[in-house]
């Protein structure tokens, strides 16, 4: 076997940061938001539907499967353990970055194995960074794009955003210059989701990525899994002090998830990403405006257990996603989308700002 590449090394660390160390933004926003119990919902439990529609594809439940892996080791038992949940439990589901595979062909396989189960709505992914020039790497464009897509056989690509992440990085990539034109390059070739990776998006940002042609967008908020921390440990190890400090000082970077969902509404469909940790957060998110919601971190600690297990983890947020439905008297995600939200400082704050 050869020696594994840098990306391939930094998908392990990182996984193995994630399950060991504390990586959490200290803040959970969604204690901010309630929702409004009727006592007298006047449907039956029996009545409430879950399903969605999204990018064209029916799911089970309004629920995705986070990017994350793939491009080392674990990464093919995680995706297919994953892959194998979100087709039984009929949930949408988004591989990691596949740059390791488009730098290491004989990595495709840990990203592939998604293809062997059927989930109904699958997602390649690329980072926006990779599609300008970094430092001595090349721009990866439509052909690139093209292969990540065939590869895994994915019904749309999501570009992530994580200029965070790279700017706290030991080896990070700085140059953002041209990123938007690429993404456009990009949408007009393939249904594409931008989607950030846990500092939100804001109002200015939403609209720049509508008019490039994004179909959705995964606000990927502040609240959950940062990996500003993520690489603060990583910086730690590699005795990194500069950027060991860097990481703790952005650790609670962002916008956050709330806030975004309702920040970033120009009218794409929105996917609430960053400290879903139960159906009830899922149920909030769609009550904020947005369609879907996504989970990684509590997905990859089930899914490095058994495919069961990330299958009982889903069916337990569907059951959670239920409940606050039945209790809101909503029978459909559009009800529950239209009910009313009471949302509290710290969040409101960003509300009260504006244009965030
Ligand atoms: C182990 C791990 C690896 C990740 N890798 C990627 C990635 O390659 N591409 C991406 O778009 N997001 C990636 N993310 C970010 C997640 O998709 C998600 O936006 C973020 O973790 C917030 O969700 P959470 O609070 O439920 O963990 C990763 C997250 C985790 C936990």
């Amino acid at each position: 076997m050869a020696e594994p590449s840098k990306t391939e090394q930094r998908k392990a660390e990182h996984v193995n940061i994630i399950l060991q160390e504390n990586v959490s933004a200290e803040y959970n926003y969604w204690n901010d938001v309630r929702l409004v119990h009727t006592a007298l919902p006047e449907i039956d439990l029996d009545d409430v539907d879950v399903s969605v529609k999204f990018f064209g594809k029916r799911l089970e439940a309004p629920l995705i499967i986070s990017s994350m892996t793939g491009g080392f080791g674990m990464g093919k038992e995680i995706n297919g353990n994953l892959a194998k949940a979100a087709a039984e439990v009929g949930v949408a589901m988004g591989v990691g970055s596949q740059r390791a595979a488009l730098e290491k062909p004989e990595l495709e396989p840990t990203y592939a194995v998604v293809k062997d189960y059927g989930v109904p709505l699958v997602f390649a992914n690329l980072g926006a960074p990779q599609l300008v020039p970094q430092e001595g790497k090349r721009a990866y464009g439509v052909a690139d794009a093209r292969k990540a897509i065939t590869m895994i056989e994915a019904d749309a690509i999501i570009i992530h955003l994580n200029f965070l992440q790279e700017v706290v990085q030991p080896e990070g990539d700085r140059r953002a210059k041209g990123c938007l034109p690429a993404i456009k390059a990009l949408a007009t070739k393939f249904p594409l989701m931008a989607k950030e990776t846990g500092a939100g998006i804001s109002r200015e940002t939403a609209q720049k990525l509508k008019a490039a042609g994004a179909r959705a967008i995964d606000v990927g908020g502040l609240g959950g899994t940062s990996f500003s921390a993520v690489e603060h440990y990583r910086a730690r190890k590699e005795a990194a002090s500069l950027k060991e400090r860097l990481g703790a000082t952005f650790w609670n970077w962002g916008i956050p998830t709330p806030a975004s969902i309702l920040l970033a509404d120009v009218g794409l469909p929105l996917v609430a990403t960053g400290g879903v940790r139960s159906g009830l957060d899922v149920a909030k998110g769609i009550a904020l405006g947005a369609t879907m919601a996504g989970m990684a971190k509590p997905m990859l600690e089930a899914a490095r257990v058994s495919a069961d297990a990330a299958v009982q983890e889903l069916r337990a947020v569907v059951e959670e996603l239920k409940a606050a439905m039945f209790l809101t008297g909503s029978t459909s995600i559009k009800a529950l989308q239209e009910r009313p939200v009471i949302v509290s400082p710290p969040t409101a704050s960003w509300l009260e700002a504006g244009e965030a």
